[in-house]
């Protein structure tokens, strides 16, 4: 993988998570939660964020695409490893890595909501406000970010860079000076 311009440290992701955690657990308190993970991007995220979560957690996973390369595809395939039994009456917090055109994360709050949770809300680490397509606000922000392709920490380039320990942005290419 080429150089990076670091556009988040592991420090700044592991504070921001444990403020999420908290903010989390203060809303949930002695109740259960289903931690939705969608992979393969918020794998890491959601871990980190189990491990700061001091309440009572169950993990489950679905898997959800709709990027090839650095372009959205508009096409959401989505695999699910949950059913309406599992979530019905239980408080959910779906977990994304980052909300870019908005369409996977509101195609999954939607195809859960109709499982009837208690409550449902989501929690990404990322967002990228200005990208968005489908009008989708998360619950809960780790940061904003601009419009950068972003790798590291779970995120990737066509399944590459995922295990980068922070949050980088490819180098832009500087323009020759007149
Ligand atoms: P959306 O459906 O357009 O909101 O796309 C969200 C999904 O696209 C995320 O869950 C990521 O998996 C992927 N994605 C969007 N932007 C980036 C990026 O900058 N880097 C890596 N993956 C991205
Ligand atoms: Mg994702």
């Amino acid at each position: 993988m080429e150089d990076l311009d670091v556009v988040f440290t592991e420090e700044q992701i592991q504070k921001r998570t444990k403020e999420l955690a908290d903010e989390l657990y203060s809303i949930y308190g002695n109740e259960e939660v289903i931690f939705v993970c969608t992979l393969k991007g918020a794998v890491f995220f959601t871990c980190d964020l189990l491990k700061k979560y001091p309440g009572d957690a169950i993990l489950e996973f679905v898997k959800i695409s709709s990027y090839s390369g650095e372009e959205s595809t508009g096409r959401i395939k989505m695999s699910l490893n949950i059913n309406e039994e599992n979530i019905k009456g239980k408080n959910v917090v779906i977990v994304e890595d980052i909300v870019d055109t908005g369409r996977s994360l509101k195609y999954l709050y939607d195809y859960i909501k109709l499982m009837n949770p208690k409550s449902l809300v989501t929690c990404t680490l990322l967002d990228k406000k200005m990208k968005r397509i489908v009008p989708f606000e998360s619950d809960y922000v780790g940061f904003e970010v601009d419009d950068l392709f972003v790798i590291g920490y779970g995120l990737d380039y066509n399944q590459m860079g995922r295990n980068i320990p922070y949050i980088g942005a490819k180098k832009k290419v500087k323009k020759p000076s007149k």
